[in-house]
């Protein structure tokens, strides 16, 4: 059975585990653990005591960022990030956002269709946003900026 729980930074190394698995360029340690108080909120998904996803998002104001989402490659395409994504809208909702905001690489289809799923849609494009190990790309590759009003929902 899956659960899921918010978590602090007595978890960080569950999460850079994932972290690490899930990205080619994933956050240092230190952005990790700066990212679990505050201002920020989070959910992790567990398989008995065993951590398989989280998401971090952030609140500045009206509006609400996620930050990060990752599965565990093993755990990927069982609906895990959804149900994440899911929380993330509610969490919105029950904490009066009015707007929703994300980045994704250009390249992330399957971020990007799971996003478009969820009702985000392309607001603009940050142009060589994120480093990249691509050939093709010269070092940086660009970030599609994706949101989500919930002021009319
Ligand atoms: C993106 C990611 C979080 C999806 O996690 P997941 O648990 O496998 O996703 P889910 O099983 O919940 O799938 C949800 C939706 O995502 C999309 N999706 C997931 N896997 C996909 C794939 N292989 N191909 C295309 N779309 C896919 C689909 O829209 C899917 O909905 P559907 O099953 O109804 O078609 C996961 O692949 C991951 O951790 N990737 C590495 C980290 C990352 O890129 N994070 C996003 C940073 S912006």
């Amino acid at each position: 059975m899956i659960t899921f729980k918010a978590v602090t930074e007595a978890s960080i190394d569950a999460l850079m585990h994932i972290e690490n698995a899930c990205h080619s360029h994933p956050w240092a340690r230190s952005t990790m653990q700066s990212c679990l108080a505050g201002r920020y909120f989070n959910l992790a998904a567990f398989q008995a005591e065993q951590m398989i996803g989280f998401y971090i998002g952030e609140k500045a104001g009206p509006d609400f960022t996620l930050m990060d989402i990752c599965v565990a490659p093993q755990f990927q395409g069982q609906g895990i990030a959804k149900q994440l994504l899911a929380n993330f809208i509610a969490y919105g909702e029950q904490h009066n956002a009015e707007n929703l905001f994300l980045e994704v690489r250009e390249t992330n289809t399957r971020a990007i269709a799971l996003y478009e799923q969820a009702g985000f849609s392309e607001m603009s494009i940050r142009k060589n946003y994120y480093p990249s190990d691509d050939p093709t790309k010269n070092g940086h590759e660009d970030a599609i900026l994706m949101g989500m009003t919930l002021l009319f929902g």
